[in-house]
């Protein structure tokens, strides 16, 4: 039989001085196969038009559409109503500002922290577009190709407890994103230069290893192997930095 589905979403409008923070109510019938975002867009068109959220792929592939669901960060549009309880709680995705109800803005977070890890590859090499492309080894390729399946999406951003307490850590994210230069041998930066940027608090050394990051990701990377990666190389990098 069908169910009624009870939302509690969070309602606040940071550019209307009169809007209150507050959570809002709201019932729904649930249709089979129903995700999370078929229920918001028939409560925003049958029944509050100014309801706010983001979506843009509906397909797990643009990350638009994280928010907090029954308090673990995950993808409205992945989220199929038959895996949650009758009564459901959305929350917008703490960490990035926030544009209004369930829609944040990550853009900016993800902008500043890639450029902050130089998030391009490094090389004196002068650019030929004539030649033929530089051959890569399979195994090396498919590391990389891992590592790129990152969707920015914000999920393992928003659980992480050091991205809750500072803002300027880089999260498991813009870490990952160093590790896919690391392992690219195009890039011809040395661990000392990684060093300089991820062997900080800020860095892989404020991250405290409780892995909420890789339990939340939607897409299942392999974040708990890159942080122990990155903390191995930079912790021996300090060593060397001491004894030399
Ligand atoms: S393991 Fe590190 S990056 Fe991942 S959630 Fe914990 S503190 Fe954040
Ligand atoms: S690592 Fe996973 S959770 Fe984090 S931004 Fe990328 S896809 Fe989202
Ligand atoms: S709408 Fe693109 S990931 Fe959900």
């Amino acid at each position: 039989m069908a169910r009624n589905l009870q939302f509690e979403i969070f309602r606040y409008n940071p550019q209307d001085p009169a809007s209150v923070p507050h959570m809002q109510k709201y019932v729904l019938d649930e249709t089979e196969n129903m995700t999370l975002f078929i229920a918001l867009n028939r409560l925003r068109e049958e029944q509050d038009p100014s309801l706010q959220f983001d979506f843009c792929c509906r397909a797990a592939i643009c990350g638009a559409c994280a928010m907090v669901i029954n308090g673990r960060p995950n993808l409205a549009c992945k989220t199929k109503t038959k895996e949650l309880p009758d009564e459901i709680t959305l929350l917008p995705l703490p960490v990035f500002k926030l544009v209004g109800d369930l829609s944040v803005d990550t853009g900016v977070w993800f902008r500043q922290m890639y450029d902050k890890v130089e998030s391009w590859v490094h090389t004196s090499k002068a650019f030929d577009p004539a030649a033929l492309e530089e051959r890569m080894d399979n195994a090396v390729a498919e590391q990389v190709y891992e590592l790129e399946r990152c969707i920015e999406c914000g999920c393992c951003v928003s659980a992480c407890g050091t991205a809750r307490l500072r803002p300027d850590f880089l999260g498991a994210a813009s870490l990952n994103r160093i590790a896919r230069f690391v392992v690219d041998p195009r890039d011809q930066r040395s661990d000392k230069d990684y060093y300089q940027i991820i062997g900080n608090d800020e860095g892989i050394f404020g991250c405290m290893g409780l892995l909420a990051c890789e339990d939340v990701c939607p897409k299942g990377l392999p974040l708990q192997n890159q942080l122990g990666f990155l903390r191995r190389r930079m912790g021996i990098t300090a060593l060397k930095r001491l004894f030399k």
